[in-house]
């Protein structure tokens, strides 16, 4: 469910004043072009260094994705921005952030990008996955899409991101790995395939982007055939339900591209 953005000026003073306390006085804040799931997401100018807020109403239903992004941020590689506090109070739940300087990834085929990519993304793969009950679990997290059978394929200890959509990445002289609502124990091919999607999305055709993951992410390099077309065939049918919850072009460009990369993925099994 989307969450309407409001800006700095709009939370409740006592959030505000309560934010202070963690930031010292906020000269301004400006609210961030990027994102789509934080009530608010600003970047807020202190007399000190920038911290980046980003914030939900304490009774919204994504409420515990900022719960699992705060457990999770202690154990995630060194590239990650640390959170600094957070509160909760005027209901809101609110994270600060170390603030970094970077744009969005660009995914597109002959980007310098990918390079930095690749090397978070092996980062991440190479770091191990703490022991979290906020965690979700791969086999229970997509089960209702890929049926009982096979289901255990997704298993795994990887900690994974499964969102890896390039406004979810800051690029400046590396590649960081931002908004971690999703964190997922799980088999590590699945991170690798959650972005080939993305990459398609960027104009990458299913084969390139497969080469470029086997050649970049051992983990896909390994992957078994049938455990990747359960994932997919389950990934394709969350991308449909969200394409058909919200008609979005984008989020029906990621079904269509889901169904084009299992398609793809079965004439690979021949
Ligand atoms: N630590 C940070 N430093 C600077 N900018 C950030 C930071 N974290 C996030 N951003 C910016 O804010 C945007 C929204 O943050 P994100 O965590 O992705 O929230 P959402 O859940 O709204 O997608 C990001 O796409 C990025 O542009
Ligand atoms: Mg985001």
């Amino acid at each position: 469910m989307p969450v309407d953005r409001i800006h700095w000026d709009d939370l409740p003073l006592d959030a505000r004043r309560a934010m202070e306390e963690q930031t010292g006085l906020i000269h301004h804040a400006e609210t961030v072009a990027g994102g789509r799931n934080s009530g608010i997401a600003v970047t807020a100018h202190t007399a000190g260094p920038a911290q980046f807020v980003k914030g939900i109403p304490l009774d919204h239903p994504q409420a515990r994705t900022q719960q699992r992004e705060a457990a999770v941020n202690p154990y995630l590689p060194p590239s990650c921005p640390r959170l600094l506090w957070r509160v909760q109070t005027a209901g809101w739940d609110l994270l600060g952030y170390e603030y970094l300087v970077g744009r969005h990834a660009d995914y597109s085929p002959d980007s310098g990008d990918l390079p930095l990519l690749a090397q978070a993304l092996t980062e991440l793969q190479n770091t191990p996955c703490p022991n979290l009950n906020d965690l979700k679990i791969a086999e229970d997290r997509w089960s209702k899409y890929a049926g009982p059978a096979g289901i255990e394929q997704l298993a795994g200890d990887t900690l994974l991101h499964t969102d890896l959509a390039p406004h979810n990445l800051l690029i400046n002289d590396r590649a960081h790995l931002i908004d971690w609502a999703w964190p997922t124990r799980g088999a590590a091919w699945i991170d690798p395939a959650v972005l080939i999607l993305r990459l398609m999305e960027a104009g990458h055709t299913a084969k390139d982007a497969d080469a470029w993951a086997r050649e970049h992410v051992p983990s896909w390099a390994a992957a078994p055939h049938a455990s990747v077309a359960a994932f997919s065939e389950a990934n394709a049918r969350v991308w449909d339900e969200i394409a058909r919850h919200d008609s979005a072009d984008w989020k029906k460009h990621m079904a269509r591209n889901a169904h084009d990369w299992v398609t793809y993925w079965r004439t690979q099994a021949l």
